[in-house]
């Protein structure tokens, strides 16, 4: 003990520490640095968001730069693009014709609706690509919430809220419309109690046992949806007696155990894969969840997480391209398996471009 106590100070007077462990080493060259990476970021850990409505021309979205509202026909455009560079699955968000919305959402299951439309057009294009819906009523919704609004009497009390077992009742015809258009996948995103084993139950009855259910198992009420809500015109709206928010039926971001009681009914209940959501303000989600599950865990970088990274890589302080990589990177080093992104199509493509390049300076 004593005697590498003198030589460090020997060392350390000659200018130099000894160390027998210096992690440096592992880090000093790309060819190392690769070699031991502990996670890696495929385009196929990816899945592709893509909003569309009914209207022949692509609308910008303000607060999501470089984002659309696609027609039918864009939309195959991306689903295209996003394929080449390796992206399999996509999820679709429909923004309804204000004139369609009502309290029930029963446009959510209309089989000539958008949704059931653009689902078949990606089928019969893409066979192999793995189209996903979101399941909740929102975009289809005249109050802008996820659920039916309706009256309960408790006493003399009578009180508006997000009707559960009513709004269940709706997300399994949705779910079913969608199934029977070819989804491959449905996430329901709507955080009522029951509404996976209802929905699984709704869909087995008629056939779909090959339909997975991706639920949003961990869905907390946000401040970040709101781009999402902006592009499809989806926010709640004022009603008097009725909650403006969504914190009724979403959680609460300062729980993590009830993610896992979440998780756990989900699991019982027949999900496939569970999905935390929002990402980045939510990686120690994701990883308690994956410490506890054997299933697949998806997480969605939703509308804000872009927002911001656009917003300060527009302004020139941010660079986006690393910005992105890092955050996706993060994602499956807490431990998702896959990650909803709307910077899918670029990221994969940069991936591909990064291997290409790699790959060139082998041969040199
Ligand atoms: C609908 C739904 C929302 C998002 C996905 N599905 C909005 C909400 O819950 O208010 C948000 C996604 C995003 O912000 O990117 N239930």
């Amino acid at each position: 003990q004593r005697e590498t106590k003198t030589k460090q100070k020997e060392d350390f007077s000659k200018g130099s520490l000894s160390l027998p462990q210096r992690p440096r080493r592992n880090r000093k060259s790309d060819a190392i640095r690769s070699l031991t990476r502990e996670t890696i970021l495929l385009p196929q850990h990816l899945v592709y968001p893509i909003f569309i409505h009914a209207d022949s021309y692509v609308k910008p979205i303000p607060s999501m730069p470089d984002c659309q509202v696609h027609s039918i026909s864009s939309m195959l455009e991306q689903v295209d693009m996003a394929y080449r560079w390796g992206v399999q699955n996509v999820i679709l968000f429909p923004k309804i014709d204000v004139k369609l919305k009502s309290n029930t959402a029963s446009e959510c299951y209309n089989p000539n609706g958008l949704v059931p439309q653009a689902i078949s057009e990606i089928k019969s294009k893409f066979p192999k690509v793995m189209v996903w819906t979101d399941i909740a009523l929102d975009p289809y919704s005249s109050m802008g919430h996820d659920g039916m609004v309706g009256d309960i009497v408790q006493g003399k009390q009578k009180q508006s809220v997000i009707l559960n077992d009513e709004t269940v009742q709706q997300l399994c015809r949705q779910a079913l419309c969608h199934a029977a258009a070819g989804a491959d996948v449905v996430a329901p995103s709507d955080m009522m109690d029951g509404r996976i084993g209802a929905i699984r139950m709704a869909l087995d009855e008629k056939g779909y046992t090959y339909v997975s259910i991706c639920s949003y198992t961990a869905k907390y009420a946000s401040s970040f949806y709101g781009p999402f809500r902006d592009a499809l015109d989806s926010a709640p709206v004022d009603i008097p007696g009725v909650p403006k928010d969504k914190k009724t039926y979403q959680m609460d971001p300062g729980n993590a155990l009830e993610a896992l009681r979440e998780m756990e009914l989900d699991e019982h209940e027949g999900a496939d894969m569970l999905m935390v959501k929002p990402g980045l303000p939510y990686l120690d989600i994701i990883r308690l969840i994956r410490e506890n599950t054997t299933l697949p865990v998806v997480v969605y970088q939703v509308s804000g997480e872009y927002a911001m990274i656009k917003a300060a890589t527009q302004q020139g302080w941010l660079d986006e391209k690393q910005c992105v990589m890092e955050s996706l990177l993060c994602f499956r080093r807490a431990g998702a398996n896959a990650i909803l992104t709307y910077f899918a199509k670029d990221a994969a493509q940069w991936l591909v471009e990064q291997d290409d390049i790699a790959r060139k300076s082998f041969l040199q």
